[in-house]
């Protein structure tokens, strides 16, 4: 059980399962979690060696090979983790793929538009619905769901089936706020702005002086808000989605 009241963030032999950590962003915030003390679970489709490679193949780091546009496989991977750690504290919605943009609606199609949205929105609910029973008989919970800046504008590079990925996620998480926070369950999102990663480094129109900052934002400015919004420390906040972008957009 977490306290009621927001106190220093403590995550020290919590159990947390992030999705995406093979790289980027994902494996930033793994590699935070693991340095305040957390059993850390990594969940990727694609290699996690080089990620728990960094963290010294620790007994506190758990790969777990998964595709999450698969139902089954989501299922299959975490029962044996319950089964295991006996609690999940936390829970990382972060894997994501983008796809095409800048063409007419009528030239995206639907094996795109499905893949995107499955991978993104729908393993969401996917592995939100299959922690939540654990967390709901704990009594306690975080989660913490990736969403994006292209949720809310529309998108600078990203096609309509990743934007409405995105704000798909921001609504899911309210819905799972309000209907989590009875039984102590915290559900929050974070919406990045352009971050360095592969997922934008073929962007050349990304420019530093878009930002009021000065500087398109790290993998590290992200995880630190994940390990914000996963502890203590942010106990009265429920349903919110974090705009993190270095002043790209103020809502
Ligand atoms: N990089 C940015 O500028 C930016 C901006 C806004 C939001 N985001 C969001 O941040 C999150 C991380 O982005 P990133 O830039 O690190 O991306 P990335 O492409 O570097 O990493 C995504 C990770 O998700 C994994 N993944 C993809 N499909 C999967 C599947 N079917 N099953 C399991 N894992 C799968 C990939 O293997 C990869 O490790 C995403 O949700 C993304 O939408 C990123």
């Amino acid at each position: 059980m977490i306290p009621a009241v927001s106190g220093p963030v403590n995550l020290k032999d919590k159990v947390i399962i992030v999705t995406g950590a093979s790289r980027g962003i994902g494996r930033a915030i793994a590699l935070a979690f693991f340095r305040e003390g957390a059993i850390v679970v990594l969940v990727d489709i694609a290699s996690l060696e080089e990620t728990a490679h960094l963290m010294s193949c620790s007994d506190r780091v758990f790969p777990v090979s998964c595709d999450l546009n698969s139902p089954e496989e989501i299922k299959n991977a975490i029962w044996p983790i319950t089964n295991k750690f006996k609690k999940i504290d936390v829970l990382v919605n972060n894997a994501a793929v983008v796809g095409s943009y800048g063409k007419e609606l009528e030239d995206f199609d639907l094996e795109e538009w499905e893949k995107i949205m499955n991978t993104n929105l729908r393993s969401t609910f996917l592995m939100t619905r299959a922690v939540w029973p654990c967390m709901k008989k704990q009594g306690a919970g975080k989660i913490v769901c990736m969403g994006s800046i292209a949720g809310k504008i529309g998108g600078l590079f990203a096609g309509p089936h990743y934007c409405a990925s995105k704000g798909g996620i921001h609504g899911f998480v309210k819905w799972a706020a309000k209907n989590g926070a009875r039984h102590g369950i915290h559900v929050n999102g974070i919406a990045p702005g352009p971050i360095v990663t592969a997922m934008t480094v073929n962007e050349p129109l990304i420019k530093d002086e878009m930002i009021p900052l000065g500087r398109l934002g790290q993998p590290a400015d992200i995880a630190e808000t994940v390990v914000f919004l996963s502890s203590q420390a942010s106990n009265f906040i429920t349903g919110c989605v974090l705009d993190v972008n270095g002043g790209l957009l103020m809502a």
